[in-house]
């Protein structure tokens, strides 16, 4: 039977590969056979067949970087890892990472790939509400030009009715499950993002420190521990492999099932601290 989570003579750009979940699937995609394409703020320590640095709360860097990527090959996946937690990070800062720059990187590649090409992002179990804000986040979906949306997102600061992390994360799960499917339709590139629970990376030293040990000791953990970045490595993996061909338009909730049982109240949400 052919393997079709196989990478080979698959050019992969990942953002944000430095650490965590992005290091850990370019390790993956990489032993898989890809020519992984690098891309982040700082330096990965491994070597990867190319570097690029950009500050993705920067369109103009973005557009630099893409075209950059272009010129020097196909780009068949692109996987956005790079992000912010909240805490010491402004809401303003957290949402141009997370969201803006993410949808700013996603646009810009979809020109410069081929249908049947894939698209995987990363959003979190703190996006889970996104249905209760729905019309909140369509305002902001409408607003396709970065400059005009960063306004919009410096608005809401000052309002003060800005919380940046899992607005950031419902805004990548509408924008996934709104957009997806029309993006799909008209490029044939599918695009699919992962939701994924507590999971041991540098970012859970600043999660501890924003909402403290004891909230994330109690965060609902159905397998009894949190997850690795391999495991969310290799869900991302997946949904930009020809395994996952006819997946588009779609948030997968890599949690163990905590967002299910919040949900549906089999999980008692009470029980956290
Ligand atoms: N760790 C968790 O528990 C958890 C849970 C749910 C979702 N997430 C999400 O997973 C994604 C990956 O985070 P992680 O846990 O691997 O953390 P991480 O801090 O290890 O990785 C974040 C990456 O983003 C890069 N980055 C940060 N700012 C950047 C910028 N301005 N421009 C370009 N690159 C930048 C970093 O250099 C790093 O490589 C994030 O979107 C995060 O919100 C994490």
């Amino acid at each position: 039977m052919k393997n079709l989570l196989n990478y080979e003579d698959k050019r992969v750009v990942i953002v944000g590969c430095y650490s965590g979940m992005g290091e850990a699937t370019a390790r993956i995609v990489g032993g898989l056979g890809a020519e992984v394409v690098a891309v982040d703020i700082k330096k990965p320590s491994v070597e990867h067949s190319k570097y690029l640095e950009v500050d993705c709360r920067d369109p103009s860097a973005i557009d630099a970087v893409v075209g950059e990527i272009a010129a020097g090959g196909p780009l068949d996946s692109l996987f956005y890892c790079a992000g912010l937690p909240g805490g010491s990070f402004s809401n303003v800062d957290v949402m141009s990472v997370n969201f803006l720059g993410l949808r700013h990187m996603v646009e810009a590649c979809v020109p410069r790939m081929k249908r049947g090409d894939s698209i995987a992002t990363i959003s979190s179990g703190a996006g889970m509400a996104y249905m209760m804000v729905l019309d909140r986040l369509k305002e902001l979906l409408a607003l396709s030009d970065h400059a005009e949306a960063l306004r919009w997102v410096q608005g809401a600061e000052a309002e003060g009715s800005l919380e940046g992390y899992s607005f950031s994360k419902m805004c990548t799960i509408a924008y996934t499950l709104h957009r997806g499917p029309l993006l799909t339709q008209e490029t044939g590139v599918r695009i699919n993002c992962i939701s994924p629970g507590p999971t041991d990376t540098p970012m859970m030293g600043h999660f501890i420190e924003n909402v403290g040990q004891t909230f994330m000791d109690d965060f609902p953990k159905p397998i009894g521990r949190n997850s690795t970045a391999e495991e969310q490595g290799w869900a991302l993996a997946y949904l930009n492999s020809a395994a996952a061909s006819y997946i588009s338009g779609e948030n997968l909730f890599t949690d163990g099932g905590a967002s299910g049982g919040l949900m549906t109240g089999s999980i008692d949400m009470t029980q956290m601290a």
